[in-house]
């Protein structure tokens, strides 16, 4: 079967809107369903202190409990999931998604924003975490949402599409 007729599920967090941009980009083009992971308790400040309590969260491997969803990635192909980067590492709720599913034997993809330090250990670690599953693919953007919002949507246009 080709991977364009593959059920495709777009799992994401986001704090700001730049991961949620580029998730509803993928849902767009490749025709995905969308999973917006939301923690009951969230970082509640947009000031300087988001970097205090969110970082905390992160390098002590908080895993947030989420709002409950309606979708199941057991029914799906493949996964997209997609973080903001927070401490070079992937956000509170991915990790509390990834260990409350038992994900396996899916196709994976992965995509995050930064803010110009790169991934990070977002990638590897989640690699790592999924190792059960085959990942196919990964991209990064720096803030799109600020740095060129058609650019960002083109390069994720092109690499959908070469993807599937
Ligand atoms: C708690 C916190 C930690 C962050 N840590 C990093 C970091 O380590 N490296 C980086 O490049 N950007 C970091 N950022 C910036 C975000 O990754 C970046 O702005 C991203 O585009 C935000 O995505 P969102 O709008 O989907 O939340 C951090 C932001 C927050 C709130």
């Amino acid at each position: 079967m080709q991977s364009r007729d593959l059920k495709k599920l777009i799992i994401f967090y986001s704090f700001e809107g730049n991961t949620k941009f580029i998730a509803e980009g993928i849902k767009d083009i490749a025709g995905a369903d969308l999973l917006e992971l939301k923690p009951k308790k969230d970082v509640n400040t947009k000031g300087f202190m988001k970097y205090v309590w969110g970082g905390t969260q992160v390098i002590m491997g908080k895993k947030p409990e989420l709002e409950s969803f309606d979708k199941n990635p057991d029914n799906y192909d493949i996964l997209f999931i997609g973080t903001p980067i927070w401490a070079s590492r992937y956000a509170p709720a991915i990790n509390s998604f990834i260990h409350k599913e038992s994900i396996k034997g899916k196709k994976i993809v992965l995509f995050c924003c930064h803010a110009g330090g790169g991934n990070g250990k977002a990638f590897s670690t989640l690699k790592e975490q999924l190792k059960d599953n085959d990942v196919i693919g990964s991209i990064e953007f720096q803030n799109p949402l600020k740095n060129g919002k058609d650019e960002a949507a083109a390069r994720l246009e092109k690499w959908v599409k070469e993807i599937l």
